[in-house]
């Protein structure tokens, strides 16, 4: 998309934030990870460039460097915290490394006439978060002290006629006021026009689709019942119709009326799209019994999802295309310098599909977050009962009962699991939580019930607030909302009576279990 902004990425962990604010205010936005040149045929040309942050300080050896070719487009930029010192190192200023940094809140004081203080319409100052270790010292000439804070005397600098802008503060976090309207007063002053939008982005996937299959190909879907799987799959039904064959595996490991609901809800959005809902739950069961290896239980359930699949496809003839619910952290993850992410969700990737099956992949949501996608969806009247479902891993339940998988022990954290859920929909904070779920742990504990004794199994329970999985906090919950879970479960779930609550965040606790 011609005339965007993109942002480079020096290892901050707020990167993506910027990507995501800067969307929401309708500009479209790229990553490029650091280590990738400017000049790598991957990108459309920019209308502006966004330099992150980043753990590391300039000086160290082996840090990230500014690509020349930045400097040399003459496209505005706007330098954020490592980005604001690497523009100093690169244009003639002094930099210094502080003993002990600063990291947190602080009062930031605009200086001058910069077009990105319009933002502040007037106030004498701001609340800003720092994270920094360097600090500039002395300015690159041709630039000018924009803000300072009360220990940092250079806290913003800009070369106005070239539209260049550093801030050593993070305008894309939440805890900087009005750092959005920065960053829209710097896209605004760059030219940009705000003309990213759901909407849009839906008729052009649509066309894109038509064309990519023509009026005659195939196919065929993955869905898991998860918010990607199904959005894909909507655009996909839009533009090519009853062409589109989706395949939901039923793995044994689904939560309580997963199948039905999620059959259902397609049936009435799309009755023309091909569902065929597979039960292969014999089949996964038996591979599992007796396992306790985490790994091992992901790598049954990976291998016999792929043949469940390769069989499905081979049954409906020549198909050509193979459609995915990617998403754009997925392909940012494993374009990264750091290489690619954990293997953690290869399995459930269908791109592991034995060759011989001969697919093109589709990508359509290759470009968007979780959360676009979720509005996505609602443009494209998915109901908001498959859209704002919880992420829920391919492995399923089999990851959350700790030790073997049985049906017994399913049937049980089903009936929990369908607790928890209830209950976080009727105290109203299921779209809040990113996920919530049960865990079935494999111990026991004496309990009292009626005037025996009890020697019941013990239910964890996670729920946790996220962005994007990649870290999480485990939500301050309810008293009551915990007492309802508790009673409700130890009184309707026979054989439990203790339940946990889980208060890790992630990390160093991943969220699921195993
Ligand atoms: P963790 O446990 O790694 O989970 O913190 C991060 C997010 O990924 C989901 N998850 C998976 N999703 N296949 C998937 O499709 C998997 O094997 C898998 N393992 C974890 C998890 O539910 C959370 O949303």
């Amino acid at each position: 998309m011609a005339g965007h902004v993109l942002i480079i990425d020096y290892g901050s962990q707020f990167t993506q934030l910027i990507a995501r604010k800067t969307r929401a205010l309708g500009y479209y936005a790229e990553i490029l990870p650091a280590g990738l040149s400017l000049s790598e045929p991957l990108y459309e040309k920019p209308g502006a460039i966004v330099l992150s942050g980043g753990p590391a300080s300039v000086s160290d050896k082996g840090a990230p460097t500014l690509d020349p070719l930045i400097l040399e487009t003459g496209l505005p930029i706007l330098g954020i915290c490592y980005g604001m010192q690497l523009l100093a190192q690169n244009l003639g200023g002094r930099l210094s490394q502080e003993a002990h940094g600063e990291y947190g809140p602080a009062d930031f004081y605009p200086l001058g006439s910069s077009p990105l203080w319009e933002a502040f319409r007037g106030a004498k100052s701001t609340k800003v978060l720092m994270s920094h270790g360097d600090r500039v010292e002395e300015l690159p000439e041709g630039f000018e002290i924009t803000g300072k804070t009360r220990d940092l005397p250079i806290a913003a600098m800009s070369q106005e006629n070239k539209k260049i802008h550093a801030l050593q503060f993070h305008p894309e976090v939440h805890h900087t006021e009005h750092g959005d309207k920065i960053l829209e007063c710097f896209y605004k002053d760059a030219g940009l026009s705000p003309n990213w939008r759901m909407s849009s982005f839906a008729v052009e996937a649509v066309e894109q689709i038509s064309r990519t299959v023509g009026p005659d190909k195939k196919v065929l879907c993955g869905l898991s019942g998860g918010v990607d799987s199904t959005v894909a799959a909507a655009l996909l039904a839009r533009a090519i119709g009853d062409r589109l064959y989706c395949v939901f595996v039923d793995n044994g490991l689904l939560r309580l009326n997963e199948v039905d609901e999620v059959a259902t809800a397609l049936n009435e959005v799309y009755p023309f799209m091909n569902l065929i809902v597979v039960d292969a739950s014999t089949m996964f069961l038996k591979r599992l019994k007796d396992v306790s290896d985490p790994e091992t239980k992901r790598k049954i359930i990976g291998h016999t999802f792929i043949e469940v699949f390769s069989q499905e496809a081979k049954k409906l003839g020549k198909v050509d295309f193979l459609a995915q619910g990617t998403l754009y952290p997925d392909v940012i993850e494993s374009i990264s310098p750091q290489g690619p992410s954990a293997l953690i969700k290869s399995h459930h990737n269908v791109g592991g599909l034995p060759k011989e099956l001969n697919f093109t992949l589709i990508e359509p949501l290759k470009y968007l977050f979780k959360d676009e996608v979720r509005s996505l969806g609602a443009t494209l009247s998915i109901p908001d009962s498959l859209l704002w479902r919880h992420p829920f891993p391919g492995p399923g339940l089999a990851i959350r009962i700790i030790g073997p998988v049985d049906e017994e022990s399913l049937d049980l954290l089903r009936q929990a699991d369908s607790i928890v859920q209830q209950e976080l929909k009727n105290f109203a904070l299921d779209r809040e939580i990113w996920q919530a779920f049960a865990v079935l742990l494999p111990v026991h504990s004496v309990g009292v019930m009626g005037d025996g004794r009890s020697y019941g199994k013990v239910v964890a329970i996670r729920a946790v607030t996220s962005v994007d999985a990649m870290t999480a906090d485990w939500a301050r919950l309810p008293d009551e909302l915990l007492a309802r879970f508790s009673s409700r479960i130890i009184n309707e779930v026979n054989g439990v009576n203790r339940v946990l609550y889980d208060i890790s965040s992630k990390p160093p606790s991943t969220i699921e279990w195993e």
